[in-house]
């Protein structure tokens, strides 16, 4: 087999495995070594004209899977550098916030005044982000969002880009959807902390404008909720529709067993959402559950581009096939593509904060997603937003894009 595709093959082939490994062992080193004490240099972080990223994301707890796809979705794009931007190595240090803020600021803090990285990076959540953004703008550090989704926190510090989403930029199209689409009450049903309140005031901002009625909204807890008292609520108010938010990760799925064990479709109220319920690595152990739910969103991973289809062969190699990559994976991808866009617009020498931040005004990628903007006034993504319908194709659920609202802002600013 290794013979048949003759020996350059093999050796860019083995070059690759060399980069994927060799940044595998020190980041999961990194992960769970201790602290060093202040002053103390890793020889593998030491290298001198090396950019260096701190990754901060969980990578244990209720929320591991979206450190998981971050990591996976930058070290994917830093593999199809070869691990190199301008001819300069890159050094991902990573580290788990646990999704604990106070763990994250003591993580951060360490990342920028004892490894001195030129950029922090990853923000899974936002109360993470919240806390973090104090510490960017004391050091001037650039701090690129890959997920983090409540509007507010690019106002939190000049030295935010966030290359995500924000909960109000998905959740106005399909508010606008919905009421164009013959659905006139909703109840709502969101994550009990900032993109949870987000999401539930859009929809009632752009809902009502259209005509719609909100007819409860309701929050459930962000730890570990039991969904089943609150989706018999849902139940009993007997509205045409059920708008959810809950954050991606495993919520998704404790959400549909509950709807489909209290019948919420045979009740005839529909599940619309944004697209963190039917998140791609999620879908799958819904099942048929989630079959015709409506969601709006950024990224899917049946979405049809070249760009996609590279973006998850990149993923596959660094992260296995067995992973869907997800839209947190593309967070850490397009994130490290637009890291390595300032760095060469910079040129050689030590990254300069505020200089890097005006790199990333305006700056426009080719995203698996689509056309991607960070908007110069206010370091936001700019991007089309989807609305999508899961669907089977073979053994898989996807979520099926049919209709798009293209250059969405954050509503929310
Ligand atoms: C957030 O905490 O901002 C967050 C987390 C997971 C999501 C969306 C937003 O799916």
């Amino acid at each position: 087999m290794i013979a048949k595709f003759g020996s350059s093959w093999l050796s860019v082939w083995l070059l690759a495995l060399g980069v994927v490994l060799s940044s595998c062992r020190s980041s999961d080193a990194a992960k769970t070594e201790a602290e060093p004490a202040p002053g103390a240099t890793r020889p593998a972080e030491a290298a001198s004209d090396a950019i260096k990223v701190g990754l901060l994301a969980p990578f244990s707890g209720p929320f591991a899977s979206l450190g998981a796809q971050i990591e996976g979705g930058i070290k994917a794009y830093l593999d199809t550098q070869g691990g190199n931007i301008d001819g300069r190595k890159v050094e991902l240090l990573v580290r788990d916030d646990t999704g604990a803020p106070d763990v994250a600021k003591r993580l951060a803090q360490g990342l920028i005044v004892r490894d001195q990285v030129d950029f922090i990076a990853g923000f899974a959540l936002t109360p993470v982000a919240m806390a973090v953004a104090p510490l960017a703008t004391e050091a001037k550090k650039p701090m690129v969002i890959m997920n983090a989704a409540t509007s507010s926190i690019t106002t939190k510090s000049p030295y935010v880009v966030r290359v995500s989403l924000t909960l109000p930029q998905v959740t106005a199209p399909l508010a606008t959807w919905a009421a164009k689409n013959g659905i006139h009450d909703v109840y709502s049903l969101v994550s009990d902390y900032a993109p949870g309140a987000d999401a539930e005031a859009q929809f009632k901002k752009t809902f009502e404008a259209a005509g719609g009625k909100v007819v409860a909204a309701d929050k459930v807890p962000v730890n570990n909720p039991d969904f089943a008292p609150f989706v018999q609520r849902v139940k009993d108010a007997k509205p045409e529709a059920v708008f959810v938010f809950v954050p991606a990760g495993t919520q998704g799925i404790a959400f549909m067993k509950a709807a489909r064990e209290r019948g919420l479709t045979e009740a005839g109220i529909r599940i619309i959402a944004t697209g963190d319920l039917t998140e791609d690595q999620q879908i799958d152990p819904m099942g048929d559950a989630a079959l015709g739910v409506v969601t709006t969103h950024h990224y899917s991973a049946a979405h049809a581009s070249p760009e996609n289809d590279a973006f998850k062969a990149a993923f596959a190699k660094v992260a296995g096939t067995q992973l869907r990559p997800n839209f947190m994976a593309v967070g850490g991808y397009d994130g490290m593509a637009a890291i390595a866009a300032v760095v060469r617009k910079l040129g050689p020498g030590k990254i300069d904060g505020d200089r890097a931040i005006e790199a990333f005004e305006g700056l426009e990628l080719s995203s698996p997603r689509g056309p991607i903007r960070i908007d110069p006034e206010t370091r936001d993504v700019i991007q089309t937003v989807y609305v999508r319908k899961v669907e089977k194709r073979g053994e898989s659920y996807y979520n099926v894009e049919f209709e798009e609202y293209p250059a969405q802002k954050d509503p929310g600013k």
